[in-house]
C-alpha cells in the first residue's frame, strides 16, 4: 500500500493519486464521486493501530459511505461493520462483511430486521429500549438461537456538535438512560434467549475536541464500577464514533487522543473495546466533482450554477457544513466573491457561500472536497436528477463501482395504473 495524500494539488492541477481530476472528469462525467483507495486504507491502518489491541476491533459505521466497493476494500482489511438497517446488514453481507464483526444499532429495529440479523449471526445488537429487549428475546426464543446484547447508554453528554447530529444527551431520543442502566442489564441477564455484553455509548459526530470523550470515558467507568458490584460482567465495551476531520481549519484530535481520551478513564478495564468511526475513515477518501453550469454575475452576488447541488450532497444545505471547493483546474484571472449553487429549485441548494475564487467558465470542473463520508450516501434523485457515478482510484488505475443513473432509473420501480 502507497503512503498517498489521497487528494493534493500539483502544477495547478488537482489530483486523486496519479490522476488528474479533470482527465477522470472528462472521462466518466459529472456529477461525480472519486475515491482514494490508498488514502481509505491508510486511514484504516491508522486506527488499527491507534487501538493497539488485538482483541478490540473497529466497525466502519455503514452509513457514512455504503457503497459495496468500499465495504469489500474494508471486509479484506478485515474490518468489522457498525449497522443501523436490514439494508446495511445486506450490503456488509453482499460485499463479504464477516458476519461475526457487524454491531447493529438503531432505535427502530423491525422484527424482520431483528430475524435477518441473528440468523446472520452478528456480534451484537446494540439494544437502545426496554421494548426492544423484549421483542428480541421473543425473537430469538422462536428461532432457537441467543441474542448478544449490549445497552445502549444515553450518557447525557453534550458533544458540542452541530444539533442535529448530537446524540448523547437526555433530549435526544437514543439510548437507555444513565438510571436505569443497570435495571436494563440485570433484565438482559434474566430473559433466557439474550447474552449481555456488554455497554455501548456514541455521543455524536464530527466531534473535534476530547472533553466530551472524556466525559464519556467518566460514565462508562462509572457504570462499569456498578455492574461489576451487582456481579454483572461487562465484557466489550463500545465508545462508538464521532472523530471530527478537518473540513476548514478546525483542528481535530487524532486517534491516538481521542481513544486516549476515552481510556484514560477507564483504569483496569480488561475487556473488548469497540469503535464504530464512519466520517473519519471516508470523508477524505472522497471529491465530488461538478461542472460549471453558468456563471451569473448578479446585483449583490456572483454564482457559480454547478451540475451537483443539494440532491449529490446534502450536507450543506442539511447542516450549514463547510466544504473545501477548488477548481480542477486553476485559472489565473483575479478572484473574486462566488456562491457555488445547485440546479435544484431551492434557495437551500447551495455547496458553497462567498467563495473566494476566479470567475469560472462553463464546463470548468469543480471538485468539492472531504465528501466520501455523507456525500453519496445521503444522495437522492429529487427534482428528478440522477444520482452520482462514483469511481474509485488506484494510484493511476480506476474502476467504476457504481454506474451513473439513467433517465430509466429515475422511475424503474415505479407503474402507471392500469386505466
Ligand atoms: N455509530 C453510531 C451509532 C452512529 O449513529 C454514527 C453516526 C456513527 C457510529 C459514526 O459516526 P462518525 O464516526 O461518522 O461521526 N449525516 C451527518 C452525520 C450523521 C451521523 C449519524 N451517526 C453528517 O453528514 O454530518
Amino acid at each position: 500500500m502507497m503512503k498517498t495524500a489521497g487528494f493534493y494539488s500539483k502544477d495547478g492541477r488537482y489530483y486523486c493519486e496519479q490522476l488528474p481530476l479533470v482527465e477522470l472528469a472528462e472521462e466518466y462525467g459529472t456529477p461525480l464521486y472519486v475515491y482514494s483507495k490508498n488514502y481509505l486504507l491508510n486511514r484504516y491502518q491508522e486506527l488499527v493501530k491507534a487501538v493497539n489491541d488485538p482483541q478490540s476491533l473497529v466497525c466502519f459505521a455503514v452509513k457514512s459511505n455504503s457503497n459495496l466497493a468500499i465495504l469489500q476494500l474494508l471486509a479484506r482489511e478485515g474490518s468489522g461493520f457498525d449497522i443501523v438497517s436490514g439494508g446495511e446488514l445486506a450490503r456488509v453481507l453482499e460485499a463479504g462483511g464477516d458476519p461475526q464483526k457487524i454491531v447493529y444499532s438503531g432505535v427502530g429495529k423491525t422484527r424482520s430486521e431483528q430475524r435477518a440479523a441473528l440468523e446472520a449471526g452478528i456480534a451484537t445488537f446494540n439494544v437502545e429500549s426496554f421494548p426492544e429487549f423484549k421483542q428480541l428475546d421473543q425473537l430469538a426464543g422462536e428461532l432457537g438461537l441467543l441474542a448478544p446484547v449490549a445497552i445502549r447508554v444515553n450518557p447525557e453528554v453534550d458533544a458540542r456538535t452541530h444539533h442535529k447530529i448530537t446524540t448523547g444527551k437526555k433530549e435526544n431520543k437514543f439510548g437507555i438512560p444513565l438510571n436505569l442502566i443497570e435495571q436494563a442489564a440485570r433484565q438482559v441477564v434474566e430473559l433466557d434467549n439474550l447474552q449481555f455484553m456488554g455497554l455501548h455509548f456514541h455521543i455524536g459526530s464530527q466531534i473535534t475536541s476530547s472533553d466530551p470523550f472524556e466525559r464519556l470515558g467518566q460514565r462508562a467507568v462509572d457504570l462499569l464500577n456498578r455492574l461489576e458490584t451487582a456481579g454483572i460482567e461487562v465484557k466489550t465495551l463500545n465508545i462508538g464514533g464521532g472523530l471530527g476531520v478537518c473540513y476548514d481549519q478546525e483542528e481535530t484530535l487524532t486517534p491516538e487522543r481521542w481513544l486516549q481520551a476515552v481510556r484514560s478513564q477507564l483504569g483496569s478495564f480488561e475487556g473488548r473495546l469497540l469503535i464504530e468511526p464512519g466520517r473519519y475513515l471516508t470523508a477524505g477518501a472522497g471529491a465530488l466533482l461538478t461542472s460549471v453550469v453558468y456563471y451569473k454575475p448578479s446585483v449583490n452576488k456572483n454564482f457559480a450554477i454547478v451540475d451537483a447541488g443539494m440532491n449529490s450532497l446534502l450536507r450543506p444545505a442539511m447542516y450549514d457544513a463547510y466544504h473545501r471547493i477548488v477548481p480542477a483546474v486553476e485559472r489565473s484571472q483575479q478572484p473574486s466573491r462566488l456562491d457555488v449553487v445547485g440546479p435544484i429549485c431551492e434557495t437551500g441548494d447551495t455547496l458553497g457561500k462567498d467563495r473566494l475564487m476566479p470567475p469560472p467558465e462553463p464546463g470548468d470542473c469543480l471538485a468539492v472536497l472531504e465528501a466520501g463520508a455523507y456525500g453519496a450516501s445521503m444522495a437522492s434523485q429529487y427534482n428528478s436528477f440522477p444520482r452520482p457515478a462514483e469511481i474509485l482510484v488506484d494510484q493511476t488505475e480506476v474502476q467504476l463501482i457504481r454506474r451513473p443513473e439513467t433517465y430509466q432509473d429515475l422511475w424503474a420501480k415505479e407503474r402507471l395504473i392500469e386505466q
